[in-house]
């Protein structure tokens, strides 16, 4: 079974944000099927895609953001940039063999996704719907 069921994503209605979310689920799911049946290899790239998408989302919300102003940019954009770091600060201890991908790793990417969507990507998808962004 998915970690992340897509049918219970709820859409904040900007197409390119839920297409990007949906990118970011995918590769969540992919990764808790494939840890520990998987060689550590294909584990490594999809980390590093992990982050690229996660980048790419980041910098579409972002843009929004900016375009629009929204009033709680800077929180938003910190969280993103923290929450980058702490996964590319993880990709290296993979790399290097002190870490793993295990359930508790994957299921706090399926939290922080989560939690992320309803406290600030909800937010901000309302925002810009008003504003006649879709
Ligand atoms: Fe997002
Ligand atoms: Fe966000």
């Amino acid at each position: 079974m998915a970690l992340i069921d897509v049918s219970e994503y709820e859409n904040v209605n900007i197409s390119s944000i839920d297409s990007q979310h949906l990118r970011i689920i995918k590769i969540i799911n992919t990764l808790h099927d494939v840890m520990g049946f998987e060689a550590d290899n294909t584990i490594k790239v999809l980390l590093k895609q992990y982050s690229k998408v996660l980048q790419k989302s980041f910098e579409t919300e972002e843009k929004y953001m900016k375009q629009v102003n929204v009033v709680n940019y800077i929180s938003h954009k910190l969280e993103h940039d923290r929450y980058l770091k702490k996964i590319a600060d993880y990709t290296e201890k993979v790399d290097s063999g002190s870490a793993v991908v295990d359930e508790g790793f994957v299921k706090s990417l399926r939290n922080w996704f989560i939690n992320h969507q309803e406290f600030k990507d909800k937010k901000i998808g309302k925002v810009l719907y008003s504003k006649g962004i879709r």
